[in-house]
């Protein structure tokens, strides 16, 4: 008779047949900033916090001392210093810039991701630019965009970040990002793509946070479709043609089948993000004691990875990172 229980009999055991670790060293970290001297913390998302720059220097440092080697940045931007054309995103002195910058001088070792999108900066809330035609109707440019988008990562790539991370789902924006930052000898820079973000009611809590909602309108015409996963492939496909260093899925713990198929699709290192109304459900579930925080959250994080993610960006990296040491 097949026993499969042998190989679960104890913990010893368990723990040489395990086929998925967690590391600390998988996570990346979302920080929200603002330009505010006072922390504020987040109505939507509890337990995360929106930071001044020196706090935001602060903590960063001690999720690098945890073993995270990554974090990645979310600005909330002031009202009057949003436009049309969200001129703001690609401005060096801007809060972004300044905010890498202070944080390499501290902590040179720590990598440094950037969000490269329009919606922080643009008066529509949009990741792209937005046309309004006679009646009304929005579109969303797609090619003058690109265009946005690629001074943008140059002006992230100048102020000393490691990595770009284009999360708009514009078409042929890794090609012309890649191109672009060669142009400035930023050859070094690398390029994670949100390869397949789809149009997900689990960003709701991350929106309340920026005060970045779409003002009219959804994003329905540029991330994806929930429906799809075919499209995923495509999505793989093309980026990696166009040059992107990394992929990433995007909502994680609903979509883990298509990390899956996105990992057996591309060699590139595959990332997932765990985004907020995700954390938000796991919060709110154990803030309520119904379930048991840390393993729900360990849970979750270990599927993701076991579903192919090697880099997981999550709101729980801290938190993770300290159960995983006290282990
Ligand atoms: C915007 C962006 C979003 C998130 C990351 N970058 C929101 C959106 O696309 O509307 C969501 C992250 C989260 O929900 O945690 N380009």
């Amino acid at each position: 008779m097949h026993r499969p229980r042998r190989n679960r009999q104890s913990p010893a055991i368990r723990s040489m047949v395990r086929e998925t670790t967690l590391d600390p060293a998988n996570f990346i970290l979302p920080m929200f900033l603002h330009e505010d001297a006072v922390d504020t913390p987040i109505d939507s998302m509890p337990g995360v916090t929106r930071w001044s720059l020196d706090s935001l220097v602060r903590e960063a440092g001690e999720a690098h001392a945890l073993g995270i080697p990554a974090v990645v940045l979310f600005p909330k931007i002031e009202e009057t210093l949003k436009s049309p054309q969200a001129a703001e995103a690609c401005h060096g002195g801007g809060l972004v810039p300044r905010a890498i910058r202070a944080l390499k001088a501290a902590h040179p070792t720590l990598c440094v991701i950037t969000d490269v999108a329009l919606d922080p900066y643009n008066s529509d809330g949009h990741d792209g630019i937005v046309r309004r035609d006679a009646r009304g109707g929005l579109t969303i440019l797609n090619d003058e965009t690109v265009d946005v988008l690629c001074q943008q990562a140059i002006c992230h790539a100048r102020a000393g970040a490691d990595i770009v991370a284009p999360s708009d789902m514009m078409d042929g924006r890794v090609a012309a990002i890649r191109d672009a930052l060669d142009a400035e000898d930023f050859t070094g820079v690398l390029i994670m793509s949100y390869t397949a973000k789809y149009a997900s009611a689990f960003y709701g809590p991350f929106r309340g946070a920026l005060d970045s909602a779409p003002k009219e309108g959804d994003k329905k015409t540029y991330q994806m479709d929930p429906a799809n996963t075919r499209e995923a492939v495509r999505e793989t496909l093309l980026d990696e043609s166009e040059g992107a260093d990394m992929l990433m899925v995007k909502p994680a713990g609903p979509y883990l089948d298509v990390i899956a198929r996105v990992r057996a699709t591309t060699t590139l290192p595959v990332a997932a993000y765990q985004v907020s109304g995700e954390y938000l459900m796991l919060k709110s579930a154990a803030a309520g004691g119904w379930l048991d925080e840390r393993a729900i959250v360990l849970e979750s994080l270990m599927a993701i990875k076991r579903a192919g993610a090697s880099m997981i960006l999550t709101y729980f990296a801290r938190q993770a990172a300290c159960w995983l040491r006290d282990d």
